[in-house]
């Protein structure tokens, strides 16, 4: 029974919930892949930091090469962040024969189409189900859940800083800065929050929805952006005297061969379940031509939520690897077929 090596790319947030799990968790994850699995090195950018879960020093390294061109090191779990530096690190795991398993959005919606066909290319998975909704399985769900459906809306709250921001203003009248702050200090927010704050994030997280949804590829740029900086406490009891919440929602909707995706703040009426998603917590909306309406619900960002997700995929690949099936899937959802958009 060989022990599966992971490399382990970043040690904050997420890193430390990926730790806790591989191992508090790890006589059930064992006994679900049939090997032990064990994290062999940890990259990490200041090696004399305090850390918040107990770790071997020994593992530690600041070199994202050294944990790359480790042959012993079957999968890679990057949630360290970044694009262009991580998109290189990525590359050359993949060209190495290695596995990847990310959380990183901004990179998937980016460049998620280059690296699908790369793992394709070279037998190996990539898989980032915590890109999407944090502890939410939506991207397995859209993948295998909906495979027989043809996927005409997606809806939802889709990042949970923002979320969090404006039900505390809205609940508690609290200041935007201060809970923006909160949700920084609880580790929801990104490294530079102004992307959740400016829409960004949460547009990254519906292209890549928009993309598996639709079997097609949705682009960045064909995204309407706005996001909540501007929203007021006034704008926030206005709403509410009107019987709406404020959220900041996704929607991708796709007509034949047209689609328009956009994140914007939205008043929901104060009956609609979406109104009542509170806090970190995201909830996405799938319409399918045959189910009709479906909604998934739960923590949308976070050390643990999003660890589940990170540690899930990790499972999936160990279990591919051992039916000797990884990269199978990996070009499933990227099609070259582009849909019209009213941005083009
Ligand atoms: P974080 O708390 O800032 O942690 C980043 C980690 O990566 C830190 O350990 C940092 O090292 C290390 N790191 C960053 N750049 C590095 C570099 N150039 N070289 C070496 N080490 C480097 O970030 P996070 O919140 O865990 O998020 C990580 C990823 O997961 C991001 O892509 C984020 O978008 C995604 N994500 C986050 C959440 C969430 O709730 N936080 C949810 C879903 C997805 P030091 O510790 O030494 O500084
Ligand atoms: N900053 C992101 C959010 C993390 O608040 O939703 C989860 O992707």
């Amino acid at each position: 029974m060989n022990t599966i090596k992971v490399g382990l790319l970043g040690l904050g947030t997420v890193g430390t919930g990926v730790v806790r799990i591989v191992e508090g968790h790890h006589e059930d994850l064992q006994s679900q892949v049939g090997s032990p699995i064990t994290i062999h090195k940890i990259l990490v950018k200041d090696l004399d930091k305090m850390r918040n879960v107990p770790v071997d020093r020994s593992k530690l390294t600041d070199d994202p090469w050294d944990i790359v061109r480790d042959p012993e090191i079957d999968v890679i779990v990057e949630v360290m962040g970044g694009i262009a530096g991580t998109k290189e690190v990525i590359w050359e795991a993949l060209e190495r024969g290695k596995h990847i398993v990310t959380a990183n959005k901004d990179l998937m919606a980016l460049h998620g189409p280059e690296l699908l066909a790369k793992a394709h290319e070279k037998g190996c998975d990539i898989l980032y189900e915590a890109s999407v909704a944090g502890g939410i399985p939506i991207i397995r769900t859209l993948i295998e859940g909906f495979s027989s459906d043809r996927i005409t809306k997606i809806m939802g709250i889709v990042n949970g800083t923002t979320n969090y921001i404006l039900t505390k203003m809205s609940q508690e009248g609290a200041a935007y800065q201060e809970v923006l702050k909160e949700a920084q200090a609880l580790g929801y927010a990104e490294a530079d929050p102004t992307s959740d704050v400016e829409g960004l994030d949460a547009a990254r997280k519906m292209t890549i929805l928009a993309t598996l949804g639709f079997r097609a590829t949705v682009a960045l740029e064909d995204v309407d952006v706005k996001g909540i900086s501007s929203v007021s406490q006034e704008d926030i009891w206005y709403a509410k005297s009107l019987g709406y919440a404020v959220k900041l929602l996704g929607i991708a909707e796709r007509q034949d061969d047209y689609i328009s995706v956009s994140v914007q703040p939205t008043f929901v009426k104060v009956t609609h379940p979406i109104a009542s998603v509170n806090g970190v917590f995201n909830a996405v909306y799938v319409h399918g031509e045959a189910v009709g309406e479906t909604m998934f619900y739960g923590p949308g960002a976070g050390e643990m939520p999003t660890a589940t997700s990170v540690v899930a995929d990790l499972v999936a690949v160990i279990k591919n690897m051992k039916l000797g099936v990884n990269g199978r899937q990996a070009n499933v959802s990227y099609k070259e077929k582009k849909l019209k958009t009213d941005r083009q």
